[in-house]
């Protein structure tokens, strides 16, 4: 769809009126669909309707525009409890839980796994992901990306020791090896046969985890900083979160809370963490793993690994249509705890990557390829490894700015030595510039009209206001938008507050912590959210038209989940969503999903959803 590369001015709005326009939503939401006050012509229907022909005409389009939604939605009743609910016009079933064979003929789940055996294995904690079909041939010689066979790129972001080894800490070598096939990202390949998915034979099938080796690319690659005494290669990707997708068929998995990993032994007691381990949140026992007991590598006081913590907090690139592709980590990306790495094509063909860092104060991320990508491809240069890092400035009056992180910023060049430097203690730089801090920006969802929204799921800890975080404490999270200036690569911006968690509560809408987040090519936003619900509710899915004001639930998951990842078929007619950590690993919560006899633990899975009598989801 036609992108005007004009901002909507209506969005140049004060901090009071931005109050305003948060109040009236409140009544938007309470009535249900609704008309939205003026200030939310999102949709570009819309947006074109209204530029070249006025109001009224916008109004007669909207009135005669087929509904985006009119699925029933799960009402707050139903989204309890141990077991989904999903829209009566929709089904569900269950796909890949953590511990099944990647493919027939595999090790079966026996828990807790061996280390042999997990590597093997379908990972836990499953988040974002993507689907890539295959390229098929019709009888009619005319070529097609199918509907019912392709890889499923699958981010496996975390398990706790309880849940995966069935006790709170390592006793071993062999344990913390475990944990670590069990973290990564699962690429599998899946066929729908007789109307149902199931994994299937493959050369394409494999896992890359917390031990593969991988490779670096980019301004950093080779800096001293990532180098240990040891001298070992760099190995495995941790806490895989979300992700994005490249266009030239590459899947980007993004790694976010890397510091749980490491702890340190302090032996001989002098370890204390340099400013950079503080400003990434590096601890003497780090997020409880106890890897670093075992496994010298994740020992922060042994000198011989030195900077090993450096190798983590990147976003890496990965061919899943070649089986022995190294992954790649993509230093010009910078180092942030990567929530995920939403990728368009911006003027002039630039690759434009937003990404989130998701810690409470931390930033809005904007990279911008130095040139058209297919042309930098054609040249034997990666999009992701040659262009320029931004950080983003929220100003109160409803304008933004990205802040470039260079140095050719002179504050930059004199706070680090060398590019590499800087990318590295890309946060570090972060503050120099003065960027704004957020209430943990979480996903980024690019519409089809060209606006940016970013999911900033709370702050419990936010105690001073501003007009992009407006709440103290943040208890429930919000929904940032903004457009940029030049079609995604221009460095100003205008924004706005597009929904407050807050005002949904005590309504059928009621939905705290968004997190996942997706836009699709009609429109739709599809929200996910991550954190304690209200009114009752379990982690849950919903999907909202920003042009009218509609927001449905579509699934719930069960008690102790959290509901994150989406994917979809390209006639978008299968959706695939992951329930993760079930029960918070707890069998006493929930079994979900049903697991084998003799077994008792949940199990993180996919899910597949289907409409009743086929049809686009979310329609
Ligand atoms: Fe991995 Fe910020 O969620
Ligand atoms: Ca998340
Ligand atoms: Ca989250
Ligand atoms: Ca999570």
């Amino acid at each position: 769809m036609a992108y005007d590369g004009t901002s909507n001015r209506s969005r140049n709005r004060t901090f009071p009126e931005i109050l305003q326009a948060r109040k009236s939503r409140r009544d938007v939401l309470a009535g249900g669909l609704a008309t939205a006050a003026g200030a939310f012509f999102a949709g570009s229907m819309a947006f074109a309707a209204n530029e070249s022909a006025g109001a009224a005409t916008w109004s007669l389009n909207r009135a005669k525009r087929r509904p985006l939604i009119d699925f029933a939605p799960v009402t707050v009743a139903a989204g309890t409890g141990p077991w989904p609910a999903i829209s009566e016009n929709y089904d569900w079933d269950v796909l890949i839980p953590w511990g099944d064979p990647l493919q027939p003929g595999g090790p079966e789940f026996a828990w807790p796994p061996t280390a042999a055996q997990q590597a093997e294995q379908i990972g836990i904690g499953h988040d974002g992901m993507w689907f890539f079909p295959f390229r098929k041939k019709a009888s009619s010689g005319r070529r097609f990306d199918s509907n019912n066979h392709g890889l499923l790129v699958v981010n496996n972001e975390f398990g706790r020791n309880m849940h995966i080894l069935g006790k709170p800490e390592p006793e071993s070598l062999a344990d913390v090896r475990v944990s670590q096939h069990a973290h990564g990202v699962t690429v599998v390949e899946l066929r729908k046969i007789r109307g149902t998915w199931q994994t299937v034979k493959s050369r394409y099938s494999r896992r890359i985890h917390g031990n593969s080796p991988m490779a670096f690319s980019g301004p950093a690659a080779g800096h001293a900083l990532l180098q240990t005494v040891n001298a070992n290669i760099p190995l495995g990707t941790l806490n895989n979160c979300a992700h994005g997708v490249t266009p030239w068929g590459t899947y980007l998995t993004c790694e976010e809370n890397f510091d749980d990993y490491f702890g340190a032994t302090n032996l001989n007691n002098t370890w204390v963490p340099t400013l950079s381990q503080q400003r990434y949140g590096f601890g003497e026992n780090g997020g409880g793993y106890g890897w670093h007991a075992f496994d010298r590598r994740f020992d922060l006081s042994d000198p011989e690994y030195a900077n090993e913590e450096n190798r983590f907090g990147w976003v890496v690139e990965i061919d899943p249509m070649n089986p022995v592709q190294l992954p790649v980590k993509r230093t010009a990306l910078g180092r942030l705890k990567h929530e995920g790495a939403t990728v368009t094509v911006g003027r002039g063909g630039r690759l434009v990557v937003y990404m989130g860092d998701d810690e409470r104060f931390d930033y809005i991320y904007k990279f911008v390829s130095d040139d058209n990508w297919k042309a930098m491809r054609s040249r034997g240069e990666s999009p992701l490894d040659h262009g320029t890092l931004y950080v983003a400035r929220f100003d109160d009056d409803g304008s933004g700015e990205w802040l470039e992180l260079s140095m050719d910023i002179p504050d930059l060049a004199s706070a680090f030595s060398d590019p590499g430097e800087l990318l590295i203690n890309a946060r570090m730089a972060a503050d120099i510039v003065g960027a704004t801090p957020m209430d943990r920006p979480e996903w980024i969802a690019v519409a089809p009209n060209g606006d940016v929204y970013c999911t900033l799921t709370n702050n419990s800890e936010r105690t001073t206001a501003d007009a992009a975080n407006p709440l103290t404490p943040n208890a429930d999270g919000h929904i940032i938008r903004w457009r940029d200036a030049d079609r995604h690569v221009g460095t100003s911006f205008t924004w706005d507050i597009y929904l407050i968690a807050e005002d949904t509560h005590g309504t059928e809408q009621s939905f705290s912590d968004p997190d996942g987040l997706w836009a699709d090519p009609d429109g739709r936003l599809f929200i996910q959210t991550d954190g304690g619900q209200q009114d009752g509710l379990n982690n849950q899915m919903l999907v909202a038209d920003p042009a009218t004001g509609d927001l449905r639930r579509l699934f719930a998951g069960v008690t102790g989940c959290e509901i994150t990842g989406i994917a979809v078929t390209p006639d978008r007619r299968t959706m695939f969503v992951n329930v993760q950590h079930p029960g918070n690993g707890d069998p006493a919560q929930t079994n979900f999903p049903a697991p084998p006899d003799g077994m008792t633990v949940p199990r993180d899975a996919t899910v597949v959803i289907t409409r009743k009598g086929g049809g686009v989801i979310g329609s």
